[in-house]
């Protein structure tokens, strides 16, 4: 193993300074970490004990909000088989936590298990909850932080981005016709994208952790807004159901069936949607249009994200996917990054990042930050 920075043995040290051993082992903990909920207020974390020799002591994973965080369980887990902990390894996908939340602080935990060693991937970008490199550095632990950053970074694109930017990411969903409309003229939409685009965007609503609409889309379609599995029954996990705008509700209907809480936020303020659910812990936020709605959340910058469905569907007539965003000539068209484009059935997706979009971990200089300027000089070279 490659000794510390020369700068004394508090000094932060840096990925190259692990063994194989614990590479592997950070491996692993990226897949427990996955085994974890993408939904919820918590990011999804693994954890692996090893000892002097490499070998596994225990494992876990963060399985949600009120449960143990994924340090704990592996702690647990090693202890329920009877290992000594003493001198031991911990491999964690993110910075142990140093706060009291839910549960206790986690730096503390691993410290009286009496680990020696600290290998983590990401630093926590929750303020409330980082400094536990620093905690356990303090308490004489050995640290090296960076390691795998870069997937840990992709496993909590979404969480990390809520966390900096102190609100939810949002995800703005489409469902277009070849081109770009979501309804017909007489306003009947059901259904323009196939049933294989759909069940993908059931899955997308099992993700996050509350959906939005406008008022318009409630009172066109009468959409249930679950999360539904591909047998038709309800997911597990349902979010919230979020309408947005000031006329009132219509009484049953089926946001009155089965699924997520309703709320109602009687406001056309795009930051005050987002301030309501920040305070219920709301990370990501889906918005499913309408097309104004969807042009609202372009227009305030608070698109992260979007998943577009496009089907090969000609409809000639009927509103467009997006309504006005002011732009009125192509230079100021708001272009995305894409970042993967799949077919679904007989229907393309297109996940694109937006400009507007907070910066994640791993973005300081991102191809897709490439792409975006590279379009945007195609068209001033013109
Ligand atoms: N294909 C698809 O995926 C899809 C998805 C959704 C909708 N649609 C179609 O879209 C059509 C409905 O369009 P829509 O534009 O009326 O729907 P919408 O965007 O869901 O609702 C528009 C309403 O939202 C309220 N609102 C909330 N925030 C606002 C803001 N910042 N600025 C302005 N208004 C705000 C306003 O109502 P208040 O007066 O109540 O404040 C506004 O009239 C329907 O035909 C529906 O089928 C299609």
């Amino acid at each position: 193993m490659a000794e510390g920075t020369g700068t004394g043995g508090s000094a932060p040290r840096g990925p190259g300074d692990v063994t194989p051993a614990e590479l592997a082992a950070m491996d692993r903990a990226l897949a427990l970490a996955r085994r974890g909920p993408a939904h919820g207020p918590n990011p999804r974390v693994g954890c692996v004990l090893l000892d002097a020799a490499g070998r596994t002591l225990g494992e876990g994973w963060h399985e949600g909000a009120g449960t143990p965080h994924a340090e704990v369980a592996a702690i647990a887990a090693a202890r329920a088989s009877g290992a000594d902990l003493a001198g031991a390894t911990a491999v964690v996908t993110l910075e142990p936590c140093a706060h009291t939340g839910r549960t206790g602080p986690c730096a503390e935990a691993l410290v009286r298990a009496g680990v020696a060693r600290l290998v983590y991937a990401l630093d926590d970008p929750n303020p409330a909850a980082a400094g536990g490199a620093a905690r356990l550095r303090a308490a004489g632990v050995d640290v090296v932080g960076g390691v795998r950053a870069e997937a840990a970074g992709d496993l909590l694109r979404v969480w990390a981005a809520a966390v900096r930017a102190g609100r939810p990411f949002v995800t703005l969903k489409l469902a277009a016709s070849l081109d770009g409309r979501v309804a017909a003229a007489d306003g009947s939409a059901r259904w323009i994208t196939s049933a294989e685009a759909r069940a993908h965007a059931h899955a997308l609503r099992a993700e996050v952790d509350a959906i939005a609409v406008g008022t318009g889309t409630v009172l066109a379609d009468d959409p249930a807004l679950t999360a539904r599995t591909a047998e038709g029954t309800l997911a597990p996990h349902q979010p919230l159901r979020v309408v947005v705008g000031r006329r009132a509700l219509p009484d049953g209907g089926r946001l009155a069936g089965p699924g997520g809480e309703v709320v109602h936020l009687p406001t056309h303020d795009v930051d005050e949607v987002l301030a309501a659910l920040a305070a219920r812990e709301v990370r990501h936020l889906l918005v499913e249009g309408g097309p104004t709605l969807a042009a609202a959340f372009l227009r305030a910058g608070r698109v992260d994200e979007v998943v577009a469905y496009v089907a090969p569907v000609l409809l000639g007539a009927g509103p467009a996917a997006v309504a006005d965003l002011g732009v009125a000539t192509i230079g100021a068209a708001l272009r995305l990054a894409p970042r993967a484009v799949e077919r679904v059935g007989p229907d393309v997706v297109v996940i694109a990042d937006a400009p507007g979009r907070t910066p994640g971990p791993a973005d300081h200089q991102t191809p897709a930050d490439d792409q975006v300027r590279a379009g945007v000089r195609t068209e001033e070279d013109r």
